[in-house]
């Protein structure tokens, strides 16, 4: 489930502050000369989203990216070149046409035209919608719901540390045992175990990660991020991590919050209106071709120690390929929690995420 989390952990980490160039960061860039480091990770999944396809469709492996041997690769490169100069002679240079313009989700973009569904003339009687709510309720009152629907103020405080321990699934078909460990409301060491074992780190004020790469100071957007990241589970904390929150209105069954998050705007939180938890955070990350949407899921919250925490947590790209279930595993399950015994300090719990 976790494409983002993964990938964005197997390649090299850039802080946006630093003027970096992918041709600098990277081995082999011939055409996308001139992007940030930053922002070529989601620049692929916005390619990869838009084919329908995995990253070795254009690539060899997993790790060798900067190989030139599949020849979709030399295809690819053509077409972020025919893309970069529409939009650079018919639209002024602004992100109009993307590789999903055409594709829309396959690696050959078949469009036949399609016949023309015979309508009724009669007019139909649209079911109504369910009623919205008088009155929308204020961010106060929405993060002290979520705040009651996972224990209560009292429960939240009596927690100072938490080492949660899961499994990090990606739609790529990988599976990596993940630790977090935290001190609340803020520090934290995040372990992924790949070849071995990486680290992302904030000392409180600090954040450093170390992976196949070496070590990397972590700053801005991606700090950012981790710090929102470690606070999901803990109302008070996440909602210190934006500013100028403000209620939006109603989707589907769910109320619509919306704030800044460092110097990222239109960054969403769900809030369910029966329950009052947070089910999910919505947000957009730049790339060569426009906005890639992202989305955070917390599903099947249980309740551990007095507090409830999801047990499944998916960092998703919507890149059209939707949750891939990993490819090796046939008899793939949705994660659950071991038994309680098995569990390593008072406060842990096993997280699917
Ligand atoms: C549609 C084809 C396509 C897909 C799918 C794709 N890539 Fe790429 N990738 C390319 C091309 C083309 C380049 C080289 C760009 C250039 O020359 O400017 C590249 C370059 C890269 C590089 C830079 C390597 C280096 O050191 O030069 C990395 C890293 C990378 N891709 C990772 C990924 C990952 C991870 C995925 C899956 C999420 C992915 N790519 C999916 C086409 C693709
Ligand atoms: C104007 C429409 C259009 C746009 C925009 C476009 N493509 Fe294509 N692409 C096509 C067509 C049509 C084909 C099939 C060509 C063929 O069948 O020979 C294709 C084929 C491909 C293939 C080969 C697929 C395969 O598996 O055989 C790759 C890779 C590809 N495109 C990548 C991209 C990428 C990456 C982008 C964005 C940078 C992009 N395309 C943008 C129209 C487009």
């Amino acid at each position: 489930m976790i494409a983002a989390m993964f990938l964005a952990a197997a390649l090299p980490l850039f802080a946006e502050d630093a003027p970096l160039l992918a041709e600098d960061a990277y081995k082999n860039i011939q055409v996308l000369r001139g992007l940030h480091a930053s922002e070529l990770q989601n620049t692929m999944f916005f390619m990869k989203g838009a084919l329908g396809v995995n990253c070795n469709h254009c690539h060899v492996n997993f790790r060798e990216f900067e190989k030139d041997d599949n020849p979709k690769k030399a295809v690819a490169r053509r077409m972020i070149q025919m893309v970069r100069s529409l939009n650079e002679s018919q639209f002024g240079g602004q992100p109009v046409i993307s590789c999903n313009t055409c594709h829309r989700g396959q690696p050959r973009p078949a469009a036949p035209l399609a016949f023309a569904p015979i309508r009724e003339s009669r007019p139909v009687a649209k079911p109504a919608d369910a009623p919205p709510p008088a009155s929308l309720p204020t961010v106060d009152e929405l993060f002290e719901r979520y705040e009651n629907a996972t224990g209560g103020r009292a429960a939240h405080a009596r927690i100072k540390t938490r080492l949660l321990t899961g499994v990090q699934l990606s739609t790529e078909g990988a599976t990596r045992p993940f630790r977090l460990l935290q001190q609340l409301p803020d520090r934290f060491v995040r372990t992924l175990t790949v070849d071995s074992d990486w680290y992302e780190v904030f000392d409180g004020s600090k954040a450093w990660s170390r992976d196949n790469h070496g070590a990397h100071e972590l700053k801005s957007t991606r700090l950012a991020q981790l710090k929102r990241d470690n606070t999901l589970f803990d109302p008070a904390p996440l909602r210190a991590q934006y500013t100028d929150l403000k209620v939006i209105g109603v989707e589907g069954s769910d109320f619509v919050v919306e704030g800044i998050l460092a110097a990222f705007r239109n960054q969403r939180l769900y809030f369910d209106r029966d329950s009052g938890l947070l089910v999910r955070i919505t947000s957009t990350a730049k790339t060569a071709f426009g906005p890639l949407p992202e989305e955070i899921r917390l599903e099947d919250y249980r309740e551990i120690d007095g507090i409830k925490l999801p047990m499944l947590v998916s960092f998703l790209k919507r890149d059209g390929a939707g949750p891939r279930i990993p490819e090796n595993d046939p008899d793939y399950k949705p994660h659950r929690p071991r038994k309680r015994n098995k569990r390593v300090s008072k406060n842990s719990y096993d997280a699917g995420s």
